[in-house]
């Protein structure tokens, strides 16, 4: 016998036509001293693995093993975790305790050891395999109808072809048959796995797709025409633009010596650190007024003698800008509080822009002014005018009510 021939078969495979047949060759076989046999039958026969000296297999060590694996695997997992890598104190429990790792210890083991029992049994079973060399026997159909089996492999050492063949025949069986070996289908098995292999490593992902980098020409969306940046529009398109540097100095507005309510816009432009970035007019007033009607108000009062109707509901009362500290208070102080809110007050920096805060202080500056205007200063027109207010404001006092408009407290 050449090696060639040895292994171009897998064994070499006898029919016989009963069970008894069967199991009798099989304990022939045996007692022959042949060891790898297989047996195929259409239904299962209690005695023909016995016969071919079928042996235990060795699953239990393979979950044995896993079993061993997970719980040690499980264990070190929790001892990394809680004493060398991340260890935490907890009510001074020690870091290495055994009895907390044990649900641990358990799960892990049970997983590997079921894990065990699932690979051994594959890989004890020879699988996967897709197609066995006995198929190559034409008759071996009948194995799942009515003929039985035994095959005795190539690998046996007491295997010889020619006497393998004799010595089956003379157990009484039907057919004898050299069983080819796989070689042909496993050629195509390999081809096909390389086949899949080299398939999958030919793949695009969005990853690498054509596409622009940044900053490429082209890479970005054209902003549609009149958009607005977030906080860049201009909410106020009423507020009157600042006649930029046309601040010219004058006098700082006091008790002795400036204008009436009704002011004159030059005379109103302090300088130093009581001025106004832009020089006051009546336009800019008028919005001042407007800014302060809505965002102060309510609090302060028309007057700015902190009797606004909020204050009156009982919220906190606010300083009345007549006291003589707040008249002392350079309009830096204003804008300070406005920008950044005072006490109880908060802040109008959202309500009010940098412009219109400028503007509700040159508002107050009038406001402070009306209550201690020097008469003598003021020209024959305003003098009238006030007077006029003067005798209605009498006239309303008299009937019980309005006591508080402007001009009320004006000297003499
Ligand atoms: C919701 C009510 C409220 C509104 C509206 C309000 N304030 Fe006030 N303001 C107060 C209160 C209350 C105080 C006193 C705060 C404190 O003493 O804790 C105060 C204090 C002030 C002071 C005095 C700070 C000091 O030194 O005592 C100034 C100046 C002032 N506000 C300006 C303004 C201006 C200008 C506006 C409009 C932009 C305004 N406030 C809007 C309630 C308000």
């Amino acid at each position: 016998m050449n090696r060639q021939e040895e292994h171009s078969i897998y064994g070499v495979m006898a029919r016989f036509d009963t069970p008894t047949d069967v199991v009798r060759a099989a304990r022939d076989a045996n007692a022959a001293g042949y060891r790898q046999v297989n047996a195929y039958s259409p239904f299962p026969i209690e005695e023909l693995s016995e016969a071919i000296g079928f042996h235990r297999d060795h699953v239990s060590k393979t979950v044995l093993l896993g079993g061993l694996l997970g719980a040690a695997g499980g264990f070190a997992l929790q001892y990394f975790t809680s004493v060398i890598d991340y260890p935490i104190n907890v009510g001074g429990r020690p870091l290495l305790s055994l009895p907390s790792f044990v649900p641990i210890i358990f799960e892990s083991g049970i997983l590997l050891a079921a894990f065990g029992a699932v690979l051994g049994m594959i890989l004890m079973n020879g699988l996967p395999r897709p197609y066995h060399p006995v198929f190559n026997v034409p008759s071996f159909k009948r194995a799942s109808r009515d003929a039985f089996f035994i095959c005795i492999k190539a690998t046996d050492p007491k295997f010889d072809p020619a006497r393998t063949r004799d010595f089956l025949a003379g157990l009484g069986a039907k057919e004898v048959t050299d069983v080819e070996a796989n070689l042909r289908s496993l050629t195509l098995l390999l081809l096909l796995a390389g086949v899949a292999v080299s398939g999958s490593a030919c793949r695009q992902d969005m990853h690498d797709n054509p596409r622009y980098e940044a900053y490429e020409v082209g890479s970005h969306r054209e902003i549609p025409e009149g958009t607005v940046a977030r906080g860049a529009l201009d909410t106020n398109p009423s507020a009157p633009k600042l006649e930029q540097g046309a601040s010219t100095p004058a006098a700082t507005p006091s008790p002795a010596g400036a204008t009436a309510p009704t002011v004159t816009p030059a005379a109103a432009v302090p300088t130093g650190e009581d001025g106004f970035p832009f020089k006051v007019t009546k336009a800019i007033l008028d919005r001042g007024q407007n800014r302060y009607n809505i965002s102060c108000l309510p609090c302060h009062g028309a007057l700015g003698d902190g009797n606004g109707m909020i204050a009156l509901r009982g919220i906190r009362r606010p300083p009345s800008y007549h006291d003589e500290r707040l008249r002392k208070a350079p309009t830096s102080y204003f804008y300070d509080v406005i920008t950044n809110g005072f006490g109880a007050m908060s802040n109008y920096a959202d309500q009010l822009t940098p412009e219109d805060r400028w503007k509700v202080i040159a508002y107050v500056r009038v406001l402070q002014l009306s209550q201690r205007v020097d008469g003598a200063a003021l020209s024959e027109v305003d003098r009238r005018h006030l007077d006029g207010a003067e005798q209605g404001s009498k006239a309303e006092t008299a009937s019980g009510e309005g006591n508080q408009s402007v001009g009320g407290q004006g000297n003499q």
